[in-house]
């Protein structure tokens, strides 16, 4: 089992396993490598999935299936197993890390195996068979929905969520506050980056946090009394089919918010607009669809390091009524905002008539353009 940390009675988890039959079990903390190898790349450029989903169980799967092969290889297993059914993502990820981690592996995928799926249809014969033999379950018929919970997200699919018109009963979130009964007093806090990783939390009037555990811990805690971070959508699986879900990514959102913020600050243009178009549209893709054990995001990798050489300053945020807003920014190192260049009440190193040069040569092709139409009689 991985605590990937997810709100869980780990002792409790390991009872079960004793009871049902297994012969040994290992809890493993695998916490800080999923922040800093897992959460911070992906803080570091902006990665998002089709325009909405931060990936959250994407981020989490790598650093499972590294342990469950670590565990596999120390006991000389032949075989890793996982509970992930035939329609989704996460077996896709799931398998594909196993092989790329050990190529001899046997993966053993009971959903998907015809003795499993001929005697249980789906996850209500299997609620029925766990209280048949009093195994514990956490989804219930009242709850009836496959939730998957990290220190990054929760989430939510299936069951009653499978109508794409149905509204989440609010007793679903349960990482955040529900926005509209957040306190009226917003909590303001800086965070601060170093070559785009987050370094350090300041909260205003509270504590500072400097380890990346402790960070993402204070920031979630800020973030779940504001509300911020739930999100809706219906999106597409690697396989091809489309599926609804909701999703809360507290913390994470506001790390991710700033950082973005920050690299409005800092970054020059031309690399942002490359890294925006190749790097994150690439890697949240790689994630997303269980490619993370490759050599295309070790590319990736690399580069998102070489893009954020100058992200280094510190946003002023403000959580508040589900919402994070930015306050301010600022940067020791920064050398490319000029606030005097820039200024509209100061001339600055060039003659504002160098300007209608600028224009003039950038009108060349669009009044062709416009002739031509004008020609053609449309407008
Ligand atoms: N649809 C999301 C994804 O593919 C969430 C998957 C949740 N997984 C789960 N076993 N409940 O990343
Ligand atoms: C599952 O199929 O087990 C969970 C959902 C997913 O992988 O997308």
């Amino acid at each position: 089992m991985a605590d990937v940390g997810q709100e869980e009675d780990f002792e409790a988890a390991k009872e079960k396993a004793l009871k049902i039959g297994a012969s040994k079990c290992y809890i493993e903390d695998l916490r800080r490598e999923f922040i800093e190898q897992l959460c911070y790349p992906a803080i570091a450029c902006n990665a998002i999935y089709e325009n909405v989903y931060l990936l959250g169980t994407s981020l989490a799967r790598p650093v499972i299936a590294r342990a469950q092969i670590a565990v596999a290889q120390k006991e000389n297993c032949f075989a890793v197993s996982h509970g992930c059914t035939g329609k989704g993502n996460d077996q896709v990820r799931f398998e594909l890390a196993f092989y790329a981690l050990q190529p001899t592996i046997k993966v053993i995928a009971p959903w998907r195996d015809a003795v499993f799926y001929e005697r249980f249809k789906g996850r209500n014969d299997l609620l029925d068979y766990a209280s048949e033999k009093g195994i514990p379950v956490t989804s219930t018929k009242s709850k009836p929905w496959s939730m998957d919970e990290n220190l990054a997200h929760c989430s939510y699919e299936a069951g009653i969520l499978e109508d794409p018109n149905t509204t989440p009963p609010e007793d679903m979130w349960k990482l955040t506050t529900d926005p509209s009964k957040a306190p009226d007093q917003p909590d303001d806090f800086t965070i601060t980056f170093e070559k785009g990783l987050p370094v350090k939390l300041e909260h205003s009037g509270g504590k500072t946090a400097t380890d990346s555990v402790d960070l993402f811990l204070t920031a979630n805690a800020i973030a779940r009394k504001h509300g911020v971070g739930r999100i809706d959508i219906v999106e597409n699986r690697f396989i091809g089919l489309k599926s609804r879900g909701c999703y809360e990514t507290p913390g994470y959102t506001m790390l991710r918010a700033a950082h973005v913020d920050l690299e409005g600050l800092v970054m020059d243009r031309e690399v942002r607009a490359l890294r925006d178009q190749f790097v994150t549209f690439s890697y949240a893709k790689i994630l997303y669809n269980g490619l993370y054990f490759s050599p295309e995001r070790e590319f990736l990798e690399d580069s998102i390091i070489a893009s954020q050489k100058s992200v280094n300053g510190s946003v002023r945020c403000r959580a508040y009524k589900g919402m994070m807003t930015v306050l301010g920014r600022w940067s020791d190192t920064e050398k490319l905002y000029d606030a005097s260049e820039s200024s509209m009440d100061e001339i600055g190193d060039f003659a504002p008539s160098d300007t209608t040069g600028f224009i003039s040569v950038q009108a060349i092709r669009l009044k062709k353009f416009g002739k031509a139409k004008e020609e053609a009689g449309q407008s």
